[in-house]
């Protein structure tokens, strides 16, 4: 049985490109939101691999994706390092901020894998039932995008408190980054173990750091992660996702042992198409914000990203999570005009 999805990451070229949406499973399904009321606190509700599994399948049954991202939560990792991580209806996530690295509890690092185990559960469940031509994505958030959560305690707009602390914290951010890069890299090996096929590194607010410092601060610590785990005997592909870094993505895809490259809406695909080595796959772009619009824009936006990277190994998906507005109708047109089929 083939994988296209798999086969693509490694580099072969399909005509029909495979289909996978970011923040597939959530608030724009009904039967999403039913699961989710049944677990007010969506740290237990992540780390509950009966439903976990449940919600990251009803996408792929719905829809027919081609790969289905577990259900679980980048933040996962500062609750596993015992930071106060809490998620609150309509503020989002909050933690108690960190002001020295010298408050992170270094022991909790010998105890990532125990405490995240249900998410490897949650893997080895969902691997059993999903059909083998589909594929299964690990993931947790790149080092940087932790950090900001953890520094700034709450969701951010301009990142101030954690790009200060680049800039006068010089030694305490390193120290930072690599307490936080050595406890990414013990989520992915179990999630890969688990039996994840891909695995997927999410650097959402990588544009927020100063290019003067992007090789430090994006690129060195996925270089970092990725290598140990192929020394550790992780064999699955990465995919890496440094939103927002525009002609940035050259040096990344170029400096860090990436499988497949995820591409935002503000990348312009042709560039991507065009400026990218050959050998990354590229992943993305579409708006997620043309999902609502639907109709004739959004096809004609599938349309000139398939036209774009014509003959180059490309999974399709958005440029960002799909959001809470989104009809269903256009997810099920979204998935026909990729594959051809106009409804
Ligand atoms: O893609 C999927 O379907 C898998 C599930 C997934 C979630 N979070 C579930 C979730 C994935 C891949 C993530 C990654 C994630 N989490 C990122 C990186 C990707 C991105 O969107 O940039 C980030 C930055 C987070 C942190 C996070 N988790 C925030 C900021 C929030 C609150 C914002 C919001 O949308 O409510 C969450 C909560 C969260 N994680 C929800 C889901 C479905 C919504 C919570 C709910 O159901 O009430």
């Amino acid at each position: 049985m083939t994988n296209i999805f798999l086969e693509t990451l490694s580099g072969t070229a399909h005509r029909i490109p495979p289909v996978w949406l970011m923040r597939q499973a959530g608030r724009y399904l009904p039967e999403y939101k039913e699961v989710r009321a049944s677990e007010p606190d969506f740290i237990s509700f992540c780390l509950n691999p009966e439903k976990a599994v449940e919600v990251t399948l009803q996408p792929i049954d719905k829809f027919g994706f081609d790969a289905a991202i577990i259900f679980s939560d980048i933040l996962l990792v500062p609750w596993a390092m015992n930071r106060n991580v809490r998620f609150v209806t309509g503020q989002g996530p909050l933690l108690d901020p960190l002001t020295d690295p010298s408050e992170i509890d270094e022991n909790s690092l010998d105890h990532i894998a125990g405490k995240l185990s249900p998410v490897a559960r949650s893997l080895s469940l969902c691997r059993e039932t999903l059909a083998p031509e589909k594929a299964l994505i690990g993931f947790a958030g790149a080092p940087w995008t932790i950090i900001t959560y953890m520094l700034e305690g709450q969701s951010s707009r301009d990142f101030a408190t954690a790009r200060k602390w680049m800039w006068d914290n010089d030694r305490k951010f390193d120290e930072l980054l690599d307490v936080v890069t050595a406890a990414t890299i013990e989520f992915l090996i179990i999630q890969a173990q688990a039996g994840a096929d891909a695995l997927m590194l999410f650097d959402s607010w990588a544009g927020a750091v100063p290019a003067h410092f992007r090789r430090r601060v994006v690129s060195e610590p996925a270089k970092r992660i990725i290598e140990t785990l192929r020394r550790r005997g992780i064999t699955q592909p990465v995919i890496g996702f440094p939103k927002g870094i525009g002609e940035g993505l050259v040096a990344y895809c170029n400096e860090t042992p990436i499988d497949g490259i995820g591409l935002d809406h503000g990348v312009d695909i042709a560039w991507a198409a065009r400026h990218l080595p050959a050998h990354v796959t590229l992943q993305g772009n579409l708006d997620p914000l043309s999902l609502i619009a639907g109709g004739e824009a959004m096809n004609r936006a599938i349309g000139s990203i398939l036209e774009a990277v014509d003959g180059r190994p490309h999974i399709f998906n958005l440029g960002h999570g799909i959001t809470p507005e989104t009809p269903e109708r256009h997810v099920h047109d979204l998935v026909n005009r990729v594959r051809g089929r106009m409804s």
